[in-house]
């Protein structure tokens, strides 16, 4: 069902691996099927071409051929050109991909536009957006908990989210021997902690 180019690409992936101190980095998941990519830029800080990329999948070989294709698609072009890549480039480019996969070329374009935001927001180059609670909930239901495959809002680690004058103060439910903890509180960091607007970021967690 898979066509010779997702075969090659899946067999033979191209920028796999990662980048040691990248400038940019985010992992996404996709809630459609729990399949988790990491995306790891390197990009010059005067003309924002992206030099380097790579990255780590735990998915499916359309996840792997997509996101593999998608790496090759953008080296070397601006973070600007690359923000205008769509799931269709990369279907397109593979040669088609089975309706119930399209997601997985999804997956790889949200890991690519997030690792750039990352990067936009490290660096001042993001608009701000109005700060609300339901912005730090909607970029905190992107933090996947791979131990249960869902989110951290919906698996309840979130307990609370508050912001006062740019101060943001989240309350966890994360124990404090949860196997991907280290892993969690980085993503977190990078979702929210370089929002413009956010001054400040306390993490508390509840007592168990
Ligand atoms: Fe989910 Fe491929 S099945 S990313």
């Amino acid at each position: 069902m898979y066509s010779k180019k997702v075969i090659k690409y899946f067999m033979h992936p191209k920028n796999v691996g990662e980048i040691k101190n990248p400038d940019a980095k985010a992992t996404e998941g996709s809630l459609a099927c729990g399949d988790m990519i990491t995306i790891y830029l390197k990009i010059d800080s005067k003309t924002h071409v992206i030099t380097d990329i790579k990255f780590k999948s735990y998915g499916c070989a359309a996840n792997i051929a997509t996101t593999s294709v998608m790496t090759e698609m953008v080296k070397g072009k601006t973070i600007q050109e690359a923000k205008k890549l769509e799931f269709k480039d990369i279907t397109k480019a593979l040669g088609g991909l089975p309706p119930m996969k399209i997601h997985c070329s999804i997956l790889a374009i949200d890991g690519l536009k997030t690792a750039i935001r990352n990067y936009e927001e490290r660096h001042g180059l993001a608009k701000p957006e109005d700060l609300n609670e339901s912005i730090l909930r909607s970029r905190l239901r992107k933090v996947i908990d791979p131990k249960v495959g869902k989110d951290i809002v919906t698996a309840g680690i979130v307990q609370n989210v508050t912001i006062k004058n740019g101060a943001v103060r989240l309350l966890l439910k994360l124990p404090e021997d949860h196997e991907f903890r280290d892993n969690i509180l980085e993503e977190i960091d990078e979702r929210i902690g370089h929002i413009p607007g956010v001054k400040k970021l306390n993490i508390e967690f509840i007592k168990q």
